[in-house]
Formats: structure tokens, C-alpha cells, sequence
């Protein structure tokens, strides 16, 4: 692991292998060890950069709420520390909104999206309710009962009764997480702006990805994305949930294998 500071915190990396650079961007209530399965698959052929957002992983946290422009402009302030110019920017769930946010605000130093699971619509007056609602369980309670909540919803019952060392991984890494970073987070989805008119705009390849089986992020939302983005391909994976690339790792690398093979905007 390394370290970089930026700005108010010390921000914890991996960045592992050499040439075209991808940043993996996790998502809530998870640390950069959700990408493990796809810095490997690249490893030998690409530059895997994997943060750990504020408040998650080995990341600090700083100041309440961390917005996704906040989360963006901390990945932008790695990439110049790393002095990467360009990258793709894979994001799964929340990291697919800091994705957005960071195509908005930093589109020069983006070569191409990877957006899995995600949606470009901001939350509805009742989920911003819930999500305050759950920032205060987080701090109140701890992450056990966040844990309990979501693990339902992330995978696919087929996969929680045959991979038990699997719903255990995701687990732990939502028990690790530290409620303050958790609630900070909480609020900075809860404030998202709507990113629906941005998707026109964006001109780089991206790839769409979706579990057909997610109940947290309903496959609708990535079939809206594709049909607004131009330049864009939309792979959905069968017998996933929301927690698609460690489901289903081998159909999710083929697809961004592909894709970072054939990706020539570097
Ligand atoms: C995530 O997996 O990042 C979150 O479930 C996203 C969300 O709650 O909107």
C-alpha cells in the first residue's frame, strides 16, 4: 500500500503494473479490495490505480459530507500526484457517481468509463431520507446492522448459499469501514446532482455494466445510460447482483478486457 496527501487527508493506494492506466473507483460501504480479481486480470498489460476513498479502507476521512465531486477531485489530485494524465475510469455503484462527477469536472483526463451498476439519477426525496436515516445508524449503531441490511440485496441468493467465503469478503469489508467515513458518505450520495444531462455529452467509449439480478440498482438505470451515451456498450450479466465483479469476476473481466483492448484514446 501506499500513501499520498491530498489535501486534508493521507489517501491510501495500490498502484500496481505498467502502461495504459486504469483507476478503480469502489463503491459504498466497500475499501479498493473490491477490485482485487480485476487488478490481476490486467496485471502485465495495464497500470491499475486503486484508491481507497475518504473514510473508507486505510483512507482518513476528514470533513462531513464527502460529496462526489469532493470524492472526483480527490481521484484528479492522485492522478496528478502520480503524474498520470489520462486514465480510464472504472467505477462500480457509488464509484460509478464519482465516475460521473469526475467526467464532468475533469473530462481532459479521461480516456474512457467502465460504469457498473451505477445510474446517472440523482436519489428521490424518500431515499435522500433514508440515506440521512442510515448516517445516523451507522453512527449510532456501527456497521453491523448496515451490513445485515445490504447483504441481502448485493448478491444473488444462488450466490450467497454457494459462496459462503464470498458473502464472508464482502462482509468484512463492510464491518471494516468506519461509520463516520460510511454517514459522509451517506450525505454525499444523498446531495448528488443529477447526471442524466451529462451523458450526451460524453464522447469517450464507455462500458456499461449490469447484473441482471440487482434489486438495489435495477438493470433499467444501465439501459437508460446506454441508450443516452453515443459511444457506449452495455453487457449484462447473467446470475449477478449489485456486487457484479466479484459474482461473476470472470464474465466481468472478459468484458473489461475487452474493452481496455480495444480502447485507443489513451
Ligand atoms: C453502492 O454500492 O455504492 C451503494 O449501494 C450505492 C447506493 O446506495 O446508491
Amino acid at each position: 500500500m501506499a500513501t499520498a496527501t491530498i489535501e486534508d487527508i493521507e489517501m491510501a493506494y495500490s498502484d500496481v503494473g505498467s502502461g495504459p492506466a486504469v483507476v478503480f473507483i469502489h463503491g459504498y460501504p466497500f475499501n479498493r479490495s473490491l477490485w482485487t480479481e480485476q487488478v490481476t486480470a490486467l496485471a502485465g498489460t495495464h497500470r491499475a490505480v486503486v484508491p481507497d476513498l475518504r473514510g473508507f479502507g486505510e483512507s482518513g476521512s476528514g470533513n462531513m459530507p464527502s460529496t462526489m465531486s469532493r470524492l472526483a477531485r480527490d481521484v484528479k489530485l492522485l492522478l496528478d500526484h502520480l503524474h498520470i494524465e489520462r486514465a480510464l475510469i472504472a467505477g462500480l455503484s457509488m464509484g460509478g457517481y464519482v465516475t460521473l462527477a469526475f467526467q464532468k469536472e475533469f473530462k481532459d483526463r479521461v480516456s474512457g468509463l467502465l460504469l457498473a451498476n451505477t445510474r446517472a439519477e440523482q436519489d428521490s426525496d424518500e431515499a435522500k431520507i433514508s440515506r440521512r436515516e442510515q448516517a445516523e445508524k451507522a453512527l449510532t449503531e456501527g456497521m453491523a446492522s448496515i451490513a445485515d441490511s445490504m447483504l441481502p440485496k448485493l448478491l444473488t441468493p444462488e450466490t450467497v448459499s454457494k459462496k459462503p467465503d464470498l458473502v464472508k469478503r464482502i462482509r468484512d469489508m463492510m464491518l471494516k469501514t468506519d461509520p463516520k467515513g460510511a454517514a459522509a458518505a451517506l450525505l454525499g450520495m444523498a446531495s448528488r446532482e443529477d447526471f442524466t444531462t451529462l451523458l450526451p455529452e460524453i464522447s469517450v467509449p464507455v462500458l456499461i455494466i449490469a447484473g441482471r439480478d440487482d434489486a438495489l440498482i435495477p438493470m433499467r438505470h444501465s439501459e437508460r445510460m446506454h441508450q443516452a451515451i453515443t459511444d457506449s456498450r452495455l453487457a449484462v450479466i447473467d446470475h449477478a447482483a449489485h456486487v457484479v465483479n466479484l459474482e461473476q469476476a470472470e464474465a466481468f473481466n472478459r468484458e473489461m478486457m475487452q474493452f481496455v483492448t480495444q480502447l485507443t484514446s489513451w
